[in-house]
């Protein structure tokens, strides 16, 4: 591996060296930038754009037409089979039906697929004879859990199905689960290293963030609160390698620098590090349980492949899913902080058929009041509230808790 006694091998590597240097500048970026100052004076928290590559994110569509009254018929008295939208009124279920055709159905879809037909026997509205509906109910089931239950996420902005599908019928950035690795000879298990991939910045990290982190509740730690090994820290240097790639993959999605969210003098102390470091904190759990409580247990719902020849499962047979990029697609607030919810307050609602469900509890909720920091860094104090929250805060692990700026 390492030529011990070659005295050719320091030459040849000073030689590679200086062969490589037009290598390391071209991945320099040309043109004009622009550095944002993010954090207090002294550590250098800037955010740094290369303003040949930030476009203002697009405008999302406006609205079918503006809702004007909440009032008026219950949409179950006129549709008794309902299960998620009975509670609203019938126009106002007929306003989220059409927002939803042109946030999810392809422009191009042939007749038979085409606007409420992709979903719809027009024949019977109220027949499952599609999949595409049954997934619609999940997705709507979905969306109102992340609008009512993540807001330490995604704030009042909320979400609808257009920040992930953008009128496409798959959005376009989802993933699902990697054939385990064939082994190469004396290499061995790789773990997805030295393949570099644009999710890890072409850099030789493990290469698939997703499946280790947006599905399983895997640690994301790398540093020790103490100098010596104490049995503390389980993070072996693997584990570290992957926290790493997925960082640069959470960094990608958003279109910022570690800077964004880290004071990098210390990754892992909570109250060096911005408010945002707790926003993604929230999305890497609120993630993880979209994809394993609403779009996993789709595997059996989905074809194979769509009527477009697209693959709705992945190689391993589950469905495609979700992580930072399917909603923020390079921008640090998905849809330039857009809310599209004025016209569809019922995506943030919970209504079920049989049992009106309880007042929704916040999973969690940053509490305003910020804290001051030593540094001068004013950070917000998380607190979770409710059940959802005590199963929420009993994953993550003893030593996360104690990282967390709960005690502040
Ligand atoms: C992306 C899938 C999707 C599209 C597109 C769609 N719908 Fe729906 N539709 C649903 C789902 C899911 C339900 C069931 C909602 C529930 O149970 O709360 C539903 C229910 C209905 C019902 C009630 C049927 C019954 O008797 O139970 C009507 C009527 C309806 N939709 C009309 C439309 C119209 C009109 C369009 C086109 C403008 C349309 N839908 C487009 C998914 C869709
Ligand atoms: C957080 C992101 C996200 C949101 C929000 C979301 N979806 Fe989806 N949706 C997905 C992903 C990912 C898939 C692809 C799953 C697959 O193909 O295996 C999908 C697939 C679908 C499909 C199947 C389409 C096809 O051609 O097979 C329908 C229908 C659908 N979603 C409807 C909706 C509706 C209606 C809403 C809003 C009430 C919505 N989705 C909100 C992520 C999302
Ligand atoms: C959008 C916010 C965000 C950005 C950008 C970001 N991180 Fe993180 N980082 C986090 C969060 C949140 C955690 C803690 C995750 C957890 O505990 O589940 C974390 C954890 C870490 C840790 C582990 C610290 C420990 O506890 O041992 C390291 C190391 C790290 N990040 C490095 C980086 C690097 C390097 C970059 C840039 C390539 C980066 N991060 C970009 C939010 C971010
Ligand atoms: C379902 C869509 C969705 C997904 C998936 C998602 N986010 Fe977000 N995120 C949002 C929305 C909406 C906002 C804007 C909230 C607001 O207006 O302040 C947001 C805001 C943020 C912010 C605050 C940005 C700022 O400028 O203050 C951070 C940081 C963030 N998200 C990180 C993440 C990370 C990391 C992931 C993946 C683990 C992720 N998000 C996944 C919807 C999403």
């Amino acid at each position: 591996m390492t030529g011990h006694s070659n005295p050719i091998g320091p030459r040849l590597l000073a030689l590679g060296a200086i062969a490589a240097l037009p290598l390391t500048l071209a991945a320099c970026e040309l043109g004009p930038k622009q550095s944002q100052q993010l954090g207090p004076r002294g550590p250098a928290m800037e955010q740094v754009t290369n303003l040949n590559l930030v476009k203002p994110p697009a405008a999302p569509p406006a609205s079918a037409y503006a809702l004007t009254s909440r009032d008026g018929q219950k949409a179950r008295e006129v549709y008794p089979e309902l299960q998620v939208l009975g509670d609203i009124s019938v126009d106002e279920f007929g306003l989220l039906m059409a927002n939803m055709t042109a946030w999810v159905v392809p422009a191009d879809a042939p007749p038979e697929q085409a606007g409420c037909n992709y979903c719809h026997n027009p024949e019977n509205m109220a027949s499952y004879e599609k999949y595409t509906k049954s997934v619609a109910l999940n997705m709507l089931k979905m969306t109102q859990n992340i609008n009512v239950n993540w807001q330490s996420h995604v704030k009042q902005t909320g979400v609808t199905c257009y920040t992930c599908h953008r009128g496409k019928g798959i959005p376009e950035y989802s993933w699902s689960l990697k054939p385990e690795p064939v082994s190469r000879g004396m290499t061995g298990y790789r773990a997805g290293q030295n393949e570099p991939l644009a999710v890890v910045g072409y850099s030789s990290l493990p290469n698939d963030p997703n499946g280790t982190f947006f599905l399983e509740p895997n640690e994301i730690r790398v540093n020790s609160k103490q100098i010596h090994p104490n049995g503390e820290n389980p993070a072996d240097i693997k584990a570290a390698e992957r926290t790493y790639g997925l960082m640069m993959r959470v960094s990608g999605a958003l279109g910022v620098n570690c800077t964004f969210c880290h004071n990098t003098q210390n990754f892992a102390e909570w109250t060096h590090s911005r408010v945002q470091k707790q926003t993604a904190w929230f999305g890497i759990r609120m993630v993880r349980q979209a994809n394993s409580d609403y779009i996993q247990p789709l595997a059996s719902v989905f074809p194979a492949k769509g009527w477009d020849g697209q693959a709705r499962l992945g190689p391993l047979g589950d469905p495609l899913k979700v992580n930072c990029q399917t909603c923020h697609q390079g921008y640090s607030k998905p849809l330039g902080g857009v809310s599209m919810l004025a016209d569809n307050p019922s995506l943030r609602e919970v209504w079920r058929a049989g049992a009106p469900a309880p007042a929704p509890t916040p999973v969690a909720v940053i509490a305003a009041g910020a804290v001051a920091t030593p540094t001068g860094v004013a950070v917000a104090k998380v607190v979770a509230t409710g059940a959802a929250a005590e199963a929420v805060v009993a994953k993550a692990d003893a030593v996360r808790d104690a990282m967390a700026p709960a005690t502040n």
